[in-house]
């Protein structure tokens, strides 16, 4: 990637296929925002406002959040980071309202996508990845009592935060999620490959090694 270029890049996988993980490595890497809707709405959640009032049953039972909210939320994100070098949207879209919505917004900022990333892996480790994660409720650092514990259990190793597990992030709501996202993301898989802007990552590998594959695609750029 040439050094002056912008990098606008989306993260798509199953839920537990590693999108956060990967998405805050980039944003250190490259020095770009990382827009999350799924900490967005966990944020409006915990602060009761009225977008975390009409969101909240649907994050808690894993169902998708209406568009029309979702589209909003990334509208104001975009906006509110328009000076940035880039961005990375992870868990947006979607479905393929959401993807022909994000490039009707990306045309009116004059913008276009890099790159749409899919990571993917096998269906039997998501269950123990998205059981055992922590997430620490202070700095927002992940974990895994699996596969990435923290030193003392339960404590962040960064900033000594609370360490805390997420409320969909149990096997009857996982299995949910799972579902939602095959019923809605082969349109958007579709999308991206006819844009030419689609790759495929091998999410079964340890964190470094998607990693390194994910920066090698965008050192092509
Ligand atoms: P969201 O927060 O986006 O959840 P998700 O898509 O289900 O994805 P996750 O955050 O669970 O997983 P991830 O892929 O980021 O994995 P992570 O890196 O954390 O959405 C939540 C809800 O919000 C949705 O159900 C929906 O209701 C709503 N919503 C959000 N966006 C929406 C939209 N656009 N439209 C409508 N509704 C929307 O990793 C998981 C664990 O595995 C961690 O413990 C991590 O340490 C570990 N791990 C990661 N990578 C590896 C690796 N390579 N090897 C071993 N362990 C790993």
């Amino acid at each position: 990637m040439k050094q002056e270029a912008n990098l606008r890049l989306i993260l798509l996988g199953l839920p537990g296929s590693g999108k956060g993980t990967q998405a805050d490595s980039l944003k250190k890497k490259y020095n770009i925002p990382h827009i999350s809707t799924g900490n967005l709405l966990r944020e409006a959640i915990s602060k009761n406002t009225p977008l975390g009032k009409q969101a909240e049953s649907y994050v808690q039972s894993g169902e998708l959040v209406p568009d029309s909210l979702i589209i909003n939320l990334v509208k104001e994100e975009m906006t509110r980071n328009h000076g940035a070098r880039g961005f990375i949207l992870d868990g947006f879209p979607r479905n393929l309202a959401q993807a022909e919505k994000l490039d009707i917004m990306l045309k009116e900022l004059n913008l276009e996508l890099s790159l749409a990333i899919e990571i993917k892996l096998n269906e039997e480790i998501l269950i123990k990845r998205l059981t055992g994660r922590r997430t620490c409720s202070k700095c927002g650092a992940l974990y895994n009592i699996y596969f990435n514990p923290p030193q003392v259990s339960d404590i962040c190793d960064v900033c000594q935060g609370k360490l805390s597990r997420r409320e969909d992030d149990n096997v009857q709501v996982v299995n949910n999620r799972i579902k939602v996202y095959w019923s809605n993301i082969s349109p958007v898989i579709d999308y991206y490959q006819k844009n030419g802007i689609l790759h495929i990552i091998d999410g079964n590998q340890e964190a470094p090694g998607v990693f390194a594959d994910i920066s090698q695609i965008i050192e092509r750029l």
